[in-house]
């Protein structure tokens, strides 16, 4: 168990043709109330950082407390970085201690995303640390109706030359999702999915998990896809559990309360989204 390889995960996954769950984090509770979860349910688990936040959390930070519960937990825990378009951003968490990355290239074109995600890979390799690269567009929810324009749809003619020229781990794929809150209930092109899915061996991931209802999730898990990313719903949580507890009156200081309160809360989430995963360990 404990702190294990995306690679290990990702198999994992394809051998139960099945789905690893992936939470983004930004601080300490919700690092540890994701592990927590995940022994809580018996299923493995990946925790993930935006780049971006590394200013709440310094990558090696990060990693390292996500290392810390994850070598003491009874199940295994994998960690990643989550899209990141910068080489020297990806060099410096690969540096700091992530085992996993995104080399997240997806607004260029064939050729440059190719180009981008082909060196990542050849450096992150001499390290024993795993890519995922993206192929298509997985936009955001809240700009637009864009997760369902096709034109930003993983081309199926090009899963193959893709994955064969960057060696990725796994690869993101646009078949009808998109990151945040969905101003309608997304619909995923399962059709699309199954044609990607025939057209490579490399475990997909499906992107902005947050509000696609759960029997679409189990299509596409059944259909492909090995892992998934959950972002907003998780943050969104955290965020209105913080307003809760602060909204008391304080009239003593207690440093624990913090902590006691938020945690239970977060790891019952998490526990309860990991249901929808079918490993079994
Ligand atoms: P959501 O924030 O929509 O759950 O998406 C998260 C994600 O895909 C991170 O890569």
């Amino acid at each position: 168990m404990s702190f294990v390889r995306v690679k290990d995960l990702l198999e994992m996954g394809k051998k139960n043709n099945a789905c690893v769950l992936a939470f983004d984090a930004a601080d300490g509770n919700m690092i540890k109330s994701v592990i927590k979860g995940a022994e809580a349910a018996g299923k493995p688990v990946m925790v993930m950082l935006y780049p971006g936040m590394r200013n709440i959390m310094p990558f090696g930070v990060f990693a390292e407390t996500t290392k810390y519960y994850a070598e003491r937990a009874s199940v295994p825990v994998g960690l990643h970085l989550d899209h990141c378009s910068d080489f020297d951003m990806i060099m410096e968490a690969i540096h700091e201690g992530f085992s996993s990355v995104m080399a997240d290239g997806s607004v260029l074109s064939f050729e440059e995303n190719v180009a981008f995600t082909r060196k990542v890979v050849e450096v992150a390799k001499n390290f024993d640390v795993d890519v995922e690269g993206e192929l298509g567009h997985v936009g955001t929810a809240a700009d637009s109706d864009e997760f369902s324009r096709k034109e930003f749809f993983t081309r199926p003619d090009e899963v193959k030359e893709f994955v064969e020229r960057t060696k990725v781990t796994s690869l993101a794929v646009s078949f009808g999702s998109a990151h945040g809150l969905y101003k309608s209930t997304p619909k995923l092109d399962i059709d699309h999915l199954k044609v990607l899915s025939a057209a490579t061996d490399t475990p997909l991931v499906l992107h902005g998990g947050t509000g696609i209802p759960d029997d679409q999730l189990a299509l596409a898990f059944a259909n492909g896809i090995n892992k998934i990313n959950i972002g907003t719903e998780f943050f969104n949580l955290n965020t209105k559990l913080n307003q809760e507890f602060y909204a008391q009156d304080f009239t003593k200081c207690d440093p624990f309360g913090f902590p006691e309160y938020i945690q239970p809360k977060l790891t019952e989430y998490i526990a309860g989204r990991l249901e929808l995963s079918k490993i079994t360990l």
